[in-house]
């Protein structure tokens, strides 16, 4: 619980210890966030709970989504922090846009909606959550395709992507951007903006490192946002496949962590910020949330250590959309432009 007059916790972090990245509106993102995807088995109540606590223990970075359909919760906890005393600029509050609001005249209700649950009156970062214009139902299943599937289509998105520019105009979002984009993708996107994207959300973690976009993303200034930072060990059943691998399993890892007497969890977390991505793990444990936080404010691994994590990626993508894919035939690769160009409807 927050005290009435916030402190951190004796054993948390002091925010001005946790590193940050610095945007180029002069922002700065603390360089660790909560997650706050429950994985369809973790409740808004519990989620929220771990939001007011990791605000405690020194966390002033939030995750959030509609679609994680914890956003009320998430606001309410939200507000707890800042009765007790944490400044609202002091937080970094993330949400995004889901794929069946991707209309013209949905963007912008849809934002608010976010904005109304989060109790907030601005939001630090709004990201378009996927490029397809595709709704599942929450909790589908992987097999499952919706009969409207579109592919990616840049004019559509150009004309979602105009309504999170006049949410910056209109004063009700410091920075937008993207998540699980490709470079062809963001190619155009940086072609036709008019206010480009700030940070791009990805899957990142010591097997699944991107080296290609997350190059792309950082020459052309864009913050990148590791998402499963950790191999996402708790993620539901239809986002599994048998030839996924566990990071925190990893030979390497495992040696790493305990040598340097820290969880592989923690590890992960602490390489993907060292790296230079923004990871948002979840946890709903104060032990775990606050080991990573601890972990990402202590000092730098060595370089050795950091190259020997870098030699562990194995491409292992656990997020693969399956879902979005629009024809019959595709495999799930055809959402992710492996061959350099966006892939044709
Ligand atoms: N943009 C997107 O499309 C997208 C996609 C996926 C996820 N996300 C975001 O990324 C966040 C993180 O991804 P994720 O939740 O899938 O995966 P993750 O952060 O890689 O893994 C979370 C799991 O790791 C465990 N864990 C965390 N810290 C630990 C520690 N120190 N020791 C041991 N276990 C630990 C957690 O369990 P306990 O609760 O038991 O600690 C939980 O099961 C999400 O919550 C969401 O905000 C975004």
């Amino acid at each position: 619980m927050l005290l009435p007059t916030f402190q951190i916790a004796p054993d948390g972090v002091d925010p001005a210890r946790v590193p940050t990245r610095s945007l180029p509106t002069g922002a700065r993102i603390p360089a660790i966030g909560l997650g706050t995807f429950g994985s369809d088995h973790v409740s808004g109540e519990e989620v929220a709970a771990a939001v007011v606590g990791a605000a405690s223990v020194g966390y002033r970075h939030f995750d959030c989504a509609a679609v994680y359909g914890n956003e009320r919760q998430v606001g309410q906890a939200l507000r707890e922090v800042q009765r007790g005393g944490v400044r609202r600029e002091a937080l970094w509050v993330t949400s995004k846009l889901w794929n069946d609001k991707h209309g013209e005249a949905d963007v912008i209700p849809a934002f608010k909606r976010s904005l109304a649950d989060l109790q907030l009156d601005y939001l630090d970062l709004y990201l378009v959550h996927w490029p397809f214009p595709n709704f599942h139902p929450p909790g589908c299943s992987g097999d499952s395709r919706s009969p409207d599937a579109k592919p990616y289509l840049h004019d559509a998105f150009m004309r979602t992507w105009r309504q999170l520019e006049r949410l910056v105009d209109l004063g009700l979002v410091r920075h937008i951007g993207t998540s699980n984009m490709t470079v062809p993708k963001l190619e155009l996107l940086l072609r036709d903006a008019r206010i480009g994207p700030a940070c791009n959300e990805m899957e990142l973690h010591p097997h699944f490192q991107q080296p290609e976009l997350f190059r792309w993303v950082n020459e052309h200034g864009i913050v990148p946002i590791g998402y499963c930072p950790i191999g996402s060990p708790g993620r539901p059943e239809r986002d599994r496949t048998p030839e996924d691998s566990v990071d925190v399993e990893d030979p390497v890892v495992v040696a790493l962590s305990r040598r340097l007497e820290l969880h592989p969890a923690s590890l992960c977390v602490k390489w993907g910020a060292q790296h230079g991505q923004v990871p948002i793990p979840f946890s709903v444990k104060r032990a775990n949330y606050l080991a990573n936080l601890r972990a990402v404010a202590s000092a730098p691994l060595a370089e050795a250590d950091m190259a020997a994590i870098a030699g562990v990626d194995r491409g292992c993508r656990l997020i693969k959309g399956q879902v979005f894919l629009w024809k019959e035939g595709q495999s799930w690769h055809d959402l992710w432009d492996e061959d350099g160009r966006v892939t044709p409807a």
